[in-house]
């Protein structure tokens, strides 16, 4: 289980009200199948439902096809223009990994660590979602993260999602992973500046503080947001962020031929389950993520490795 714990230096960079909020949050609701949160029944604390969903796509003849899927991660690029760039971050490569769930399934977590490996980019960051049961040991996920790290010969920024622990900041960061809890950091290139935002989960925790993320940075500057869910995409947009990087819906994870979720289970339009969208003048991308969780299958919702390429837009608001 995880130790060293420095509770004292982690409420002040969550903010005291909100480390509070989901140190009680995961006291009393993490380790339960049923109960308050965002929906009443929660799958991911519930190993019954792994092993009936395991048994019923079985039986089914199913599981088989589901996790060819699992296994089929797209490794793509996408393109992303954002007004305001500084020309120094022209072609600059965010490589974004979502949603991993690595103590799920030691076969899907190996397909992962070799896909990652063949991604090239600048940085890398996380939105979320390492562990897949929330009342199990960090430590196996944490075990694979340690590999993981192995094959990204690049900094690494990282939230945390639903399915973590906040001790686990602790150990990601002294893996060297520099995790944002409501927190910024400044990437420099030449003499110019793109400022990455991160905050902690605004799905089941909710103690996600975009303001003091972003506190500090200076008007108009470009900011890539991190979160674990596009829940948050209003607050977005009033603060201006340039791109918004997020994951969590997994595409639905179990989806009909042609990629229509059945289940969804985030509180902002569907159309922003997964892929690119925009909400007003705001971009954001949501990863389908990486891994899979609950049962190591997919159906028609293929995980994915995204490298984000940025590029310099006019911006809208400049007179031409
Ligand atoms: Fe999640």
């Amino acid at each position: 289980m995880i130790s060293d714990f420095d509770y004292t230096a982690l409420a002040k960079r969550v903010g005291p009200y909100l480390f509070r909020q989901r140190m009680r949050l995961q006291e009393y609701y993490v380790a339960q199948s049923f109960g308050p949160g965002r929906t009443y029944f929660h799958p991911e604390n519930a190993r019954w439902a792994r092993k009936f969903l395991t048994v019923l796509l079985k039986t089914s003849g199913l599981y088989w096809l589901g996790e060819r899927h699992a296994h089929a991660i797209r490794l793509h690029e996408h393109r992303a223009a954002l007004p305001q760039l500084p020309a120094a971050f022209n072609g600059y490569r965010v490589l974004h990994l979502s949603d991993l769930h690595l103590d799920l399934d030691e076969k899907l977590a190996r397909t992962i660590l070799e896909r990652v490996r063949e991604a090239r980019a600048d940085i890398c960051v996380i939105t979320g979602d390492y562990c897949s049961f929330t009342m199990g040991d960090p430590e196996i996920a944490m075990g694979w993260m340690r590999e993981l790290l192995r094959h990204l010969a690049m900094p690494v920024y990282a939230v945390l999602g639903n399915h973590d622990r906040i001790e686990m900041v602790t150990h990601l960061e002294a893996m060297g992973v520099r995790m944002l809890m409501n927190e910024h950091v400044a990437l420099a290139r030449e003499d110019a500046c793109l400022y990455l935002a991160g905050v902690d989960d605004p799905h089941y925790f909710e103690t996600s503080n975009l303001e003091k993320a972003v506190e500090g940075i200076p008007e108009h500057a470009p900011v890539i947001l991190l979160a674990h869910t596009a829940e948050i995409y209003r607050e977005a947009l009033g603060a201006g962020i340039a791109l918004f990087l997020c994951g969590h819906t997994h595409a639905g994870q179990m989806s009909l031929p042609g990629g229509t979720a059945i289940l969804h289970n985030a509180r902002h339009p569907r159309r922003m389950n997964s892929g690119p969208w925009r909400f007003h003048e705001l971009q954001g991308y949501t990863s389908s993520g990486t891994g899979a969780c609950i049962v190591p299958v997919r159906f028609f919702a293929p995980g994915e490795i995204v490298v984000h390429v940025l590029e310099a837009a006019p911006d809208p608001a400049s007179p031409a």
